[in-house]
């Protein structure tokens, strides 16, 4: 902790050890003996404390100072989810670029994501949920700390909170306004936002950002009532709309006002018209239209927007059938639901800075399979395929996959060294595999999530052996209808935490090694004949197999 935490005022480190969630054992102890002796010696102990925090803030290095303060637009005990985080706090500015001798520029996110790493080491927020890459996937702040934040933000006039509380106050009154120029609301209210659209709004002319949290659905009459806000909030860079209801599926064409806008999210709100005045929204960098309908009417003009960093298009962007062009999108990270009917395939290979892509039409899966692919940075890749897939070719064009995840059939299963070494997290489904999988798949060093599903195997046995799968961490073996036996050798797959059996109709047991992973602490026994079960209950002939196993749920609702 005190190393983690190197540099700052030996309070800071005590407080910042308390509120560390993860200090060890003798961490704690060491913290603990010196918080008392702070503490002793400090009297009115609940301002002091204030005190000593606020100094954490005032330590921050410059750069890291407006990250900390966006954080008090998320309501308390809400889990932030730090990649829509970092892409806010790229559309907001505030993060800038370092430019390091030698090496190239580094992408902003990274930046960003660096940033949000200090935060954590330097005890500021803490990390609630990692992916399986060890990404920090969601984060929070321990309430004190959260409490110092928003008072900062208020001070400094960051952002103005509106909530079931104070909306009411604020509307119509100018008392309660914080002096000068509001740039950015978080509005927290879980009621019908109609009475802060547009009544509320029209004031501020200056809003730079505007955040809408809600618990339950917050409903609007009409989204035409929007109108009068695009209109007048013109300065607006980030927006999110996320899960707001209302009447009729078209957003307003006065959305095309907003020149400025970086980061607009209409997630789950069921929009399903754009207007073609979006077509001036040239700077935007995040556009997400996972609106919760599976088609959105998106006018031809994504392909100008060329400082596009993340698109989530819809599972179907409408029936015209005019030709996208979206090659020129240089600085496209991330693309959810590649429009392959509308695109040329040749486009999808200028793509070259792609970090995460999914396809999910299966007739473009021959993209991979035949084409030369070059995807240096892609890091996740879900595609969907009728035809047969050479896994050697995705491998070969995507060097540094961490995550693949393939719908389809795939002949010839490569040799492990034919695979990326680097590959967490890998999802099979109807690969339809004669040969068992597992002797290559158990030599991927960094393993560590595996889902088998839907026949991507067809054989009769698999087989891991003796130190196989030294990281994977959770295996699910889903619907392979004709699995009759699985062997697992003492010693294999030595940090499984997570297993899974659902539905192999077959298999008439669990393996014998399952009693040597004493890592063991799920187990999910689903869809599987009454016969398998009841071997597994208590008095059953393999209990002693699943004894140690501290939760097995089995789920009995199909047979
Ligand atoms: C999705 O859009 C269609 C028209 O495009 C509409 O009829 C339907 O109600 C929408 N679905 C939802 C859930 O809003
Ligand atoms: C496996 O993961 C570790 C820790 O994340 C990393 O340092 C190492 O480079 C990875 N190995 C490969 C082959 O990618
Ligand atoms: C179980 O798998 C069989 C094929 O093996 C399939 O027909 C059936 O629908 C599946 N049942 C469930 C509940 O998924």
């Amino acid at each position: 902790m005190v190393g983690r935490c190197g540099g700052l005022p030996l309070a800071i480190i005590v407080l910042g050890g308390l509120l560390a969630s993860k200090a060890t054992f003798y961490e704690w102890d060491t913290v603990h003996q010196n918080i008392n002796s702070y503490l002793s010696r400090a009297n009115g102990q609940e301002q002091r404390l204030g005190e000593v925090l606020a100094l954490s803030y005032n330590e921050l290095p410059y750069q890291l100072k407006p990250c900390f303060l966006h954080l008090a637009h998320f309501p308390e005990n809400v889990e932030i989810p730090t990649k829509k985080l970092i892409r806010i706090w790229v559309a907001e500015g505030i993060i800038s670029l370092v430019h390091n001798e030698g090496e190239g520029e580094e992408a902003l996110e990274d930046v960003a994501q660096r940033h949000l790493t200090e935060l954590v080491a330097r005890c500021m927020i803490q990390v609630v949920e990692k992916s399986s890459t060890g990404r920090i996937r969601t984060c929070q702040m321990h309430n004190l700390m959260r409490r110092l934040c928003v008072e900062k933000a208020y001070e400094e006039n960051f952002l103005l909170e509106i909530n079931s509380w104070n909306v009411d106050e604020l509307r119509g009154t100018s008392r309660a306004r914080p002096v000068g120029k509001v740039r950015r609301i978080a509005l927290c209210l879980d009621q019908d936002v109609d009475m802060f659209f547009p009544s509320h709004l029209k004031s501020h002319h200056h809003l730079r950002s505007l955040l809408c949290f809600h618990e339950k659905t917050a409903r609007l009459a009409e989204w035409g009532l929007m109108k009068s806000f695009f209109n007048k909030c013109r300065l607006l860079r980030v927006l999110n709309l996320e899960g707001i209801q209302g009447q009729g599926g078209k957003l307003p064409k006065e959305i095309g006002f907003l020149i400025h806008l970086r980061f607009l999210s209409l997630r789950n709100t069921k929009i399903d018209v754009l207007p073609p005045s979006i077509a001036n929204l040239k700077c935007l960098m995040t556009l997400d239209l996972l609106t919760g309908n599976s088609t959105v009417q998106i006018p031809n003009v994504i392909g100008n927007m060329h400082k596009m960093r993340h698109l989530y298009l819809p599972e179907s962007c409408g029936g015209s059938i005019e030709r996208w062009q979206l090659g020129n999108l240089k600085n496209l990270q991330t693309l959810i639901n590649f429009p392959a009917e509308k695109c040329d395939v040749g486009d999808l290979m200028k793509l070259t800075n792609l970090r995460k892509l999914e396809i999910d039409d299966p007739k473009f899966g021959h993209i991979f399979r035949s084409h030369n692919l070059q995807f240096s940075h892609l890091k996740s890749l879900f595609f969907v395929s009728y035809e047969d897939i050479s896994i050697v070719h995705v491998a070969l064009g995507c060097p540094n996959l961490y995550k693949l995840h393939i719908d389809g059939p795939i002949k010839n299963f490569p040799e492990p060294h034919q695979l990326s070494s680097k590959l967490v997290k890998l999802k099979l489904m109807g690969s339809g595999l004669l040969v068992d999988p597992m002797p290559t798949l158990e030599k991927l060093p960094n393993l560590s999530l595996l889902e088998l599903q839907l026949d991507s195997f067809i054989g009769k046995q698999l087989h891991c052996s003796q130190n196989g799968f030294p990281q994977l961490k959770s295996l699910v073996i889903h619907e392979m209808s004709n699995l009759e036996e699985w062997k697992l050798d003492k010693g294999a797959m030595p940090s499984l935490i997570k297993l899974k059996i659902e539905n192999c109709t077959k298999l008439e047991k669990v393996p014998e090694g399952l009693r040597f992973l004493t890592t063991l602490q799920d187990l999910e026994i689903r869809s599987m004949f009454a016969a398998f079960r009841t071997k597994l209950e208590k008095g059953g002939e393999d209990h002693y197999k699943v004894q140690h196993v501290p939760t097995v749920v089995f789920c009995y609702c199909d047979y």
